[in-house]
């Protein structure tokens, strides 16, 4: 059986499996989904055997929301005796395909956490043998495939690949950041990971740059603020709540105490528009796709709140109102959805138009 083993958030595999299940359907793939309960691993087992390389191909994992990473599987799941595992392993293997890079993966439970240094001790011989062997190729080629082992225990195996090009940058797509001990709330993370997700860094030097000016609406206590403070950006923060000390001290925040929906910036000079306001989320994709349309900014990050049932046809919706709104003003656009690693009920979106604002 050839699967597509897809990571998710553990809670979240109805909504990874809905997806992937409707987005392979769009591209005339079909299969059935075997969920797991709250092990953040979702099994997409295809009719068609010749159809996993087709969908790894043509569906681009930045267009699934709620998958982390995935990978095609080689082998079913393999029992590995308590010797000789990697002799085990690279058997299952053959010499036929080779690969740039070799994950080591799990489930991000704790069980999964407590294999970690299990597989750490295991990668130095397995990468030896599969170098020998002429399966692992010299680190660098971001051309190849990338071979995945997914421990399920420490004596069952599946091996699989994903493209380099269309797979994640992070292992099981967790980027592992640092919390700073500066920022007032831990949120910070979400917008750091944000902006490591969707803007390449080689763009960062023009799109998140010093000197730009920002709007954050829901800004306090300040840990987004401080993501654009700490890159060198004039932010005008937005909430009745208190803002950090800390940040008002820098002389690069300006706290406005009003409602996010009704602040209008003064000047057409924001580059960047974040926002994390607890609100309903069919409200905030409205106020962000005004926001673009009539230039009071270039570029906007913002959460989408998840409700308790129905998340992906919620999300779904909302991206559709986005959609609509920018179709009937006829501009062209970038969008993508992401229910990142350090997000918990809700996804995060960035959004800029690519062709010139109408002018109202
Ligand atoms: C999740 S917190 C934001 C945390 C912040 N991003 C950080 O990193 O510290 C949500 C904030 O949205 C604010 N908020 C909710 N509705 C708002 C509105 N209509 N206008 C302005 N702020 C609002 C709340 O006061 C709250 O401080």
């Amino acid at each position: 059986m050839t699967s597509i083993i897809l990571y998710c958030r553990p809670g979240f595999e109805k909504e990874c499996g809905a997806e992937i299940q409707e987005k392979a359907a769009w591209n005339e793939i079909y299969g059935y989904l075997t969920l797991t309960k709250n092990e953040g691993l979702v099994y997409f087992n295809l009719h068609n055997e010749e159809d996993g390389q087709k969908l790894i191909e043509k569906v681009p994992l930045k267009r699934l929301i709620f998958a982390r990473d995935w990978f095609l599987t080689l082998t079913d799941k393999i029992d590995l005796p308590d010797y000789n595992r990697v002799e085990a392993i690279t058997e299952a293997l053959g010499q036929e395909w080779q690969y740039s890079d070799l994950r080591m993966e799990m489930t991000d439970t704790n069980d999964g956490k407590a294999l970690s240094k299990f597989c750490r001790k295991l990668s130095v011989p397995l990468r030896q043998a599969l170098r020998k062997n002429k399966v692992l190729t010299e680190k660098g080629d971001n051309e190849g495939a990338i071979l995945h082992a997914l421990f399920l225990s420490g004596s069952e195996v599946i091996l699989g690949y994903s493209l380099s090009h269309n797979s994640s940058a992070y292992v099981m797509g967790i980027p592992h950041l640092r919390f700073p001990n500066q920022s007032p709330s831990r949120s910070t993370l979400k917008l750091d990971e944000a902006f490591l997700y969707f803007i390449p860094k080689d763009e960062w030097e023009t799109r998140l740059t010093s000197g730009l000016k920002a709007v954050d609406l829901g800004a306090a206590p300040g840990g987004w603020t401080y993501q654009l403070v700490r890159r060198g950006m004039m932010v005008q923060a937005i909430d009745n709540g208190p803002m950090a000390e800390s940040l008002m001290e820098t002389g690069q925040v300006k706290h406005y105490m009003v409602d996010g929906f009704k602040f209008v910036p003064a000047k057409q000079n924001v580059y960047w528009l974040v926002c994390d306001m607890i609100e309903k989320p069919q409200r905030v994709a409205w106020l962000m796709s005004q926001w673009l349309l009539k230039g009071y900014c270039k570029e906007a990050i913002f959460n989408l709140k998840l409700p308790m049932k129905g998340r992906y046809q919620e999300v779904t919706k909302n991206l559709d109102t986005l959609k609509e709104a920018f179709a009937q003003a006829n501009v062209k656009y970038e969008m993508y959805a992401k229910h990142l690693y350090y997000d918990r009920e809700e996804v995060t979106v960035h959004a800029r138009l690519l062709s010139p604002v109408p002018q109202f």
